[in-house]
């Protein structure tokens, strides 16, 4: 199978830029990363992709004239190694219509909630304090919505009484680690196949 081109885009720790990354180079999913993009000049998922030798677009938005501006700026990143899909992982913007456009169909978001509960920031923490017994992790389709887009999986993890809220993320990020790189390769198989 082709191997296919891919961009990451985060702007935390990177754990799910690792599991992505891992199960390429494993040959797990047929794409090459090829490039992450980050707003944050001091995100920790920056070292992970240099030690990886990822090639990085590091930006701050206030540098630049409005979102159009800084997205233009990523499209050019993306265009230029050929870039055919991008991967959200912990990136905290809202995706404009510069990306969304071409990218049409092909940004995909992981939102640690079971959408429509719990959008937006801290949906762990919204869930913990909600005491709901049941939350788990989606992943979707990016629209121009806050994590709104057409759901393409979930998983449910089971909140128990002597859970912490550290305690429910490392469960969800467990799950995350096995179902982003899962939902990937399938995706993408699809595409093959189509
Ligand atoms: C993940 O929980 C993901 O669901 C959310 O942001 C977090 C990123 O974590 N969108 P990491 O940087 O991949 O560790």
């Amino acid at each position: 199978m082709a191997m296919i081109k891919a961009a990451v885009f985060a702007s935390g720790t990177g754990s799910n830029f690792d599991a992505i990354v891992k199960a390429s180079e494993a040959g797990g999913i047929p794409c090459d990363i090829q490039l992450l993009v980050c707003d944050r000049k001091d995100a920790v998922v920056i070292t992970k992709a240099e030690q990886k030798n990822i090639d990085t677009f590091v930006f701050s938005p206030k540098e630049f004239d409005g979102k159009d501006a800084y997205e233009r700026q990523i499209l050019l990143e993306c265009r230029e190694r050929g870039i055919e899909w991008v991967f959200l992982a912990g990136y905290m913007r809202l995706i404009g219509p510069v990306l969304l456009e071409p990218f049409k169909n092909r940004i995909i978001n992981i939102h640690p909630s079971l959408l429509p509960a719990f959008p937006g920031k801290d949906a762990i923490g919204q869930a913990f304090e909600k005491q709901v017994k049941v939350t788990g992790v989606t992943i979707h389709y990016i629209d121009d919505g806050m994590d709104t887009g057409p759901i393409i999986e979930q998983e449910a993890i089971r909140i128990t009484a002597k859970d912490t809220k550290e305690t429910l993320q490392q469960k969800i990020q467990a799950v995350e680690h096995s179902l982003y790189p899962k939902v990937i390769q399938s995706l993408l198989v699809e595409e093959e196949v189509h």
